[in-house]
């Protein structure tokens, strides 16, 4: 047995010792009176009665620790081509700052704030103003249309709103203003107002009432001290796609965030403090969360912040040219960004001009990692590259290789061995295990560790019955798959209507409520096909109503731009058509599995209950028209 079987069936003996010990890295003002709450299954809190700042673990105990020089941050733009580094000791004293201008604007513990940035430090700051204070804050990714942000919005009844003039993407700047001003339209709640950071690629904007300029917020602003909260409040809300056009404000709690966040540095990621970790991803989603804000400070280690793409900003050695700059010693990211560098430099070429000697570890989630992608990186780079799997809800990994534990053998395919703290089974229909090797539903044996959410913003009963109520007793993470026999987990599929498009967690449910909007469309199903580079695509089937004559084409166009208007960009739905009909089971349930296997050209059964066969030749016709299944 090596030291990974050690660790993880001393956790399993005895739960509780392995998070109070992990607990001590972390400064509390008052420590907690239970490490594990459980007096009302199913919900359980970690570190129960324990006081302490999250914000001030991030930074103040590295200032005073002597850590104030070292680079906290460092700020790189292939998009603007600016570089910045911010010691511990700039971030503290920005952040301490700012903390004070939300304060004179009436901001306090418990408040919730709607964050709606880019890729720039002074997202960072802000979410660390908030975690300061004691106020929540709800990141919410650029890429979201004013709709989905004016969802959030109405669910998280913000008292303010911190914005930038806009974000960049290749080629455009998206001006944030007009967006964010649409969503306070449509939204019931009405936030005070909103401190904007004016970039200078937009320096200015259409003011409104209670719009403030970052700047002026600060001028007569003076530092906040931390506020001690309560382990158990919660320090943030991240909305993430649920099966209908409502998504899920998953919350995330202080003292048992700081907890697991911490011991996943090193135990799982193997990072000391004062080494560089990259994690590229986005602010917006859970990834930069844990891992480009949060994790990385309460480590003390540096973080990078990096505003660009894996290709084309200005080319597919980006990644390798702020590895070489930065001294990245961990670099955490999805596989679709290593996809797209390895369709544009399939030999590597731009990876031999960087030194990346310091270079030791490549980290991939997010999506299934296929072996091809993985098999590349590992022949270009020469270090391990390590799949990993892991949720929005749990906040950090569920199954990893645990590098700063024990290096196991790489399975490809295989995402790892599940984490000390998750107790993770493959079950049947009926909550039974199911043996090695079978398929099945992957749930966790409550409780969940310390870090993954406690309960659903403003919703427990949604929280309850999206997790809780199918697999009593487990946490279930409406992915199927299966263990081997030498307990490598192996994640095949979602059961439930979400997609992963370039790494992005998006609804296929929510497109189709988008969709049945339009007046010509009398029904329509959507699902996710397989795609070389994104991963999966979404693809809406259309069925148009009686009588409707209008051109296709514009059809097409019309429903296209209604995704894009009303959820973002980022669901990249481009692959729309008519159908006459839909096929459905004679109960009428839509049969969208079985319609994804013949877009992606796999093996199926026709359903036992289909009402009519024949309509799923019906179906192969149109998705053919479409280009699929792809040869
Ligand atoms: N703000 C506004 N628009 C955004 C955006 C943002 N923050 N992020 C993406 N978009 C837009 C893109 O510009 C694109 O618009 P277009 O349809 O007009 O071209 C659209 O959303 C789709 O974006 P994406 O799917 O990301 O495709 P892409 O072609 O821009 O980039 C990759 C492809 C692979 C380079 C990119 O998806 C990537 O780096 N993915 C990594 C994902 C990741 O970090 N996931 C987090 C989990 S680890
Ligand atoms: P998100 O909440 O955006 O992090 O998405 C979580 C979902 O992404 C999971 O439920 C999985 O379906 C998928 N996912 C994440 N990491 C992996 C992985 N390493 N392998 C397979 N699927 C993954």
């Amino acid at each position: 047995m090596g030291r990974y079987d050690d660790v993880y069936n001393a956790w399993r003996e005895d739960p509780e010792s392995l998070w109070a010990e992990a607990a001590k890295d972390i400064d509390w003002v008052k420590p907690w009176d239970r490490v594990l709450d459980d007096t009302n299954p199913p919900f359980y809190r970690w570190f129960a009665g324990g006081e302490l700042n999250t914000a001030y673990n991030c930074l103040d105990r590295h200032v005073d620790g002597g850590r104030a020089d070292q680079a906290a941050i460092i700020y790189d733009s292939p998009m603007t081509g600016n570089v910045e580094r911010l010691t511990y000791r700039d971030l503290r004293d920005r952040v301490a700052l700012f903390a004070g201008a939300l304060r004179a604007r009436g901001v306090g513990k418990g408040d919730r704030v709607i964050i709606y940035m880019p890729m720039i430090p002074e997202t960072a700051v802000a979410m660390l103003a908030c975690a300061r204070i004691g106020a929540v804050h709800s990141v919410v990714f650029g890429g979201f249309a004013p709709n989905e942000l004016a969802t959030r919005i109405d669910d998280a009844k913000p008292k303010l709103i911190i914005a930038a003039t806009c974000g960049l993407e290749p080629g455009r700047v998206i001006e944030y203003m007009p967006l964010i001003h649409k969503a306070i339209d449509l939204s019931k709640h009405k936030p005070d107002g909103t401190i904007v950071y004016a970039r200078p690629e937009v320096p200015a904007f259409e003011m409104r009432q209670g719009d403030m300029l970052w700047d002026d917020a600060l001028k007569d602003a003076e530092p906040a001290e931390c506020v001690t909260v309560k382990a158990t409040d919660p320090l943030y809300v991240l909305y993430t796609s649920g099966t209908t056009g409502q998504p899920k404000g998953v919350v995330r709690d202080n003292g048992g965030h700081a907890v697991a966040l911490k011991w996943s540095m090193k135990n799982l990621y193997d990072v000391d403090p004062g080494t560089t970790f990259w994690a590229a991803s986005d602010v917006g989603w859970v990834v930069g969360h844990s891992y480009i804000v949060y994790a990385p400070l309460l480590h003390g280690a540096t973080a990078i912040l990096f505003e660009g793409k894996p290709v084309g900003t200005p080319d597919p050695g980006t990644f390798w040219r702020v590895i070489a700059d930065h001294d990245v010693q961990v670099m955490f990211t999805a596989p679709t960004a290593f996809r797209a560098i390895k369709q544009q430099d399939p030999k590597g070429e731009f990876i031999g001009k960087y030194d990346l000697s310091k270079f030791r570890i490549l980290f991939l989630a997010g999506e299934r990692a296929d072996s091809d992608t993985i098999q590349w990186a590992e022949k270009q780079l020469q270090v391990p590259v390590i799949d990993h799997w892991w949720q929005t809800e749990t906040g950090w990994p569920m199954a990893i290789n645990p590098m700063g534990i024990e290096a196991l053998p790489v399975k490809y395919g295989s995402p790892g061995k599940p984490v000390p703290g998750y107790d993770i089974r493959i079950v049947n229909d009926a909550n039974e295990e199911v043996k090695r090797g079978d398929m099945g539903a992957i749930v966790v044996k409550l409780p969940l560790p310390p870090g993954a959410l406690p309960t659903l913003w403003n919703a427990e009963q949604r929280f309850r019955d999206a997790y809780l109520t199918d697999y009593p007793g487990y946490y279930k993470t409406a992915d199927a798959g299966y263990m081997d026999e030498d307990g490598y987990l192996y994640v095949m599929a979602r059961t439930d209507d979400i997609i992963n498009v370039a790494g992005h967690r998006l609804s296929t449910g929510a497109m189709e409520e988008v969709l049945s909007q339009h007046p010509d469309v009398a029904e329509c199903a959507v699902f996710g096909v397989a795609d070389q580079m994104k991963g999966q695509l979404p693809l809406g089937l259309i069925v148009l109503k009686a009588g409707v004559e209008r051109d296709v084409d514009e059809i097409r166009n019309d429903c296209i731009q209604m995704i894009r208007n009303q959820i973002g960009a980022v669901a990249a739905f481009r692959l729309v058509t008519p159908v006459k009909r839909l096929p459905k089971t004679r109960s009428g349930k839509v049969l969208r599995a079985t319609m994804q296997k013949i877009a992606d050209g796999e093996e199926f059964k026709t359903p036992a209950t289909i009402d009519d066969p024949a309509i799923l030749d019906e179906i192969r016709v149109s998705l053919e028209d479409l280009g699929y299944p792809k040869r």
